[in-house]
């Protein structure tokens, strides 16, 4: 028994419990080694108006814009107000950002109006970050971290999460009581076969979520990346955006700028905007197979690129790429889920006992396209929220109860079992193509119905696969992905117009009917579209206390069963 369970250790987790830690013991837990996240990758920056209220007042209109009608202004106020706070926490906590003497420098990225982005080591400020946030949680004598184990199942005494099933990469199986669990799992990339993310990012936060009776929102809203390296055979490394805010073009084949025939932002327009033109501009001309496309930052002068961005070229070295000889090959890749769990402004869910924060959260500070760097930002707000929510509500609710059978155990079937885990595997190599096909930047109701077909084939072959393997991590990472893609595929098609990182081919026009409208997915696959005002409310029947048995919610859920 632990007071607060926290899933996942990038930046929201992290900052939760540095919070946490002053009311309880926590234990964060994370799947494989705890920098292993998102957090981690994350290059260009922490987006932060530290220049007093002019400067928040023009952070919070750059986010609202981008956002693209569907930004919760309350949850961007909190966003960009709060932001300064939490930074000047970092910084006392000992992250390094970049500087010349004592001032802290700022970059631009798309969609800012100023240069308002903090970095660090030049393009690795995630790890920066999480270094400090980590160093500094490790030395908090009531935060312990649970590194490689699997949160295959959240526990639930009636309506309330009451901790979680945790498995080792043996597959030893522990029940962890809380009376607080948050979710800082992060995103899903990994449901597309093209992405910037790590392995780790399948969505298990989701499906776990959904399983427990959360909803989810907005999950048709997912953002691709302009630029990543595009180099067959090689992994999605991210290009970024600050490459632009220093100078970058974009250019065709022909080495011919068109962002310019775009958008008056060019390069640094909003991303959705520039991740389309891209895929336009490589059919330009009728072709039928896509031409490539460039960033080019050969003729930028007065920095030293590799001094500036030497995370990113040391990677280019390895492809024998230069910054400030070759044009560098991109492609746009999924990068972030706007969509998410469905939360309150402090981290609630409508289950008692499950917070939410970070990409695997839906404040609503998004809305359709997320402002470039501030997910970082978001992480650490809302992190932050989350953690003093669960403190004052776990007050309230009583102590979970112990079961003698809490730490009963199951073999971790698939270790054993490689065919079955090659045919999950392969089940899940599909799924990732069909949703880069089907879901992708580009979508229309043809292509997203032959999706959901294909994805009831490749739920049935998992839930097959199920009774020999249904306990292991790639099992459990396979029906998250499933129910992730079927969510984000039932928003789409709910969506009948085009909005932010969401474009439809067959609806290319915004529906201003659906301004403030979002899309709600629950567990029995349905989607309503609701008005925003639905998105605060909570509902926590406190009322229910320990009377009911802990139940085990599994993830085989997805495929229809409660074990
Ligand atoms: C980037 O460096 O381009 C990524 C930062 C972000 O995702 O906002």
């Amino acid at each position: 028994m632990v007071d607060f369970l926290v899933l996942g250790a990038g930046i929201a987790g992290l900052r939760a419990a540095m919070t946490l830690a002053e009311h309880g013991r926590v234990l964060v837990v994370t799947k494989e080694a705890r920098w292993e996240s998102n957090t981690h990758y994350a290059q260009g920056g922490i987006a932060v108006a530290m220049g007093g209220a002019s400067d928040v007042a023009s952070h919070l209109q750059d986010t609202l814009d981008a956002g693209d009608g569907l930004v919760d202004r309350a949850a961007a106020e909190i966003l960009v107000r709060e932001g300064p706070e939490r930074v000047d926490e970092l910084l006392k906590w000992g992250t390094h950002f970049d500087r010349n003497g004592e001032t802290l420098l700022r970059t631009r990225e798309g969609a800012h109006s100023v240069a308002r982005i903090l970095h660090a080591n030049g393009d690795a400020t995630g790890a920066e970050i999480g270094r400090a946030l980590a160093a500094v949680a490790q030395s908090e004598k009531n935060i312990e971290f649970a590194e490689w184990m699997t949160a295959c199942a959240l526990l639930m005494d009636d309506q309330r999460v009451v901790g979680a099933e945790l498995r080792d990469a043996e597959g030893r199986s522990q029940h962890v009581l809380s009376r607080a669990t948050l979710l800082a799992t992060g995103g899903a990339g990994q449901v597309f076969s093209e992405t910037t993310n790590p392995a780790v990012a399948t969505g298990d936060g989701l499906l776990l979520a959904l399983r427990a009776g959360a909803v989810l929102v907005d999950m048709e809203m997912y953002q691709f990346h302009p630029t990543a390296l595009s180099i067959p055979g090689v992994p999605r490394f991210l290009l970024s955006e600050a490459l632009r805010g220093e100078g970058a073009h974009l250019v065709n084949a022909a080495g011919k700028r068109f962002m310019e025939r775009v958008h008056p932002l060019m390069e640094l327009a909003p991303r959705d905007i520039v991740a389309r033109a891209m895929v336009k501009e490589s059919f330009a001309d009728g072709a039928k197979q896509p031409g490539k496309i460039f960033l080019d930052m050969r003729s930028v002068r007065g920095i030293q690129l590799t001094e500036r961005f030497p995370g990113i070229s040391r990677f280019l070295a390895e492809h024998r790429l230069r910054l400030d000889r070759d044009r560098i090959p991109v492609s746009p890749a999924a990068h972030y889920m706007m969509g998410g769990v469905k939360t309150d402004l402090c981290g609630r869910t409508n289950v008692a006992g499950l917070f939410a924060a970070g990409e695997v959260a839906a404040t609503g500070v998004h809305g359709a396209n997320r402002l470039a760097s501030n997910s970082l930002l978001e992480g650490l707000v809302f992190g932050a929220r989350a953690a003093k929510a669960m403190a004052i509500d776990s007050e309230q609710l009583p102590i979970p109860k112990t079961r003698e059978d809490a730490s009963s155990s199951q073999q971790w079937m698939a270790v054993s079992n490689v065919e079955a885990n090659e045919r999950l595997e392969a089940a899940i190599h599909a799924l990732r193509g069909m949703m880069w096909r089907c879901a992708g930047l580009l979508r229309d109701a043809e292509r997203m119905h032959e999706g959901r077909e294909a994805l009831k084939k490749i739920s049935e072959e998992v839930c097959s696969i199920q009774n020999s393997a249904s306990t292991s991590r790639v099992a459990t990472e396979a029906r998250a992905r499933i129910e992730v893609s079927r969510a984000l595929l039932e928003c789409a098609i709910a969506r009948c117009e085009s909005r932010g990182a969401h474009y439809r081919n067959d609806f290319p026009q915004k529906n201003s009917t659906l301004e403030r409208i979002h899309t709600h997915y629950r567990a029995d696959g349905t989607v309503k579209l609701e008005c925003f005002d639905a998105f605060a409310e909570v509902h926590r029947d406190e009322e229910n206390d320990s009377k009911s048995s802990i139940q085990r919610m599994t993830a085989g859920a997805a495929c229809g069963s409660v074990s």
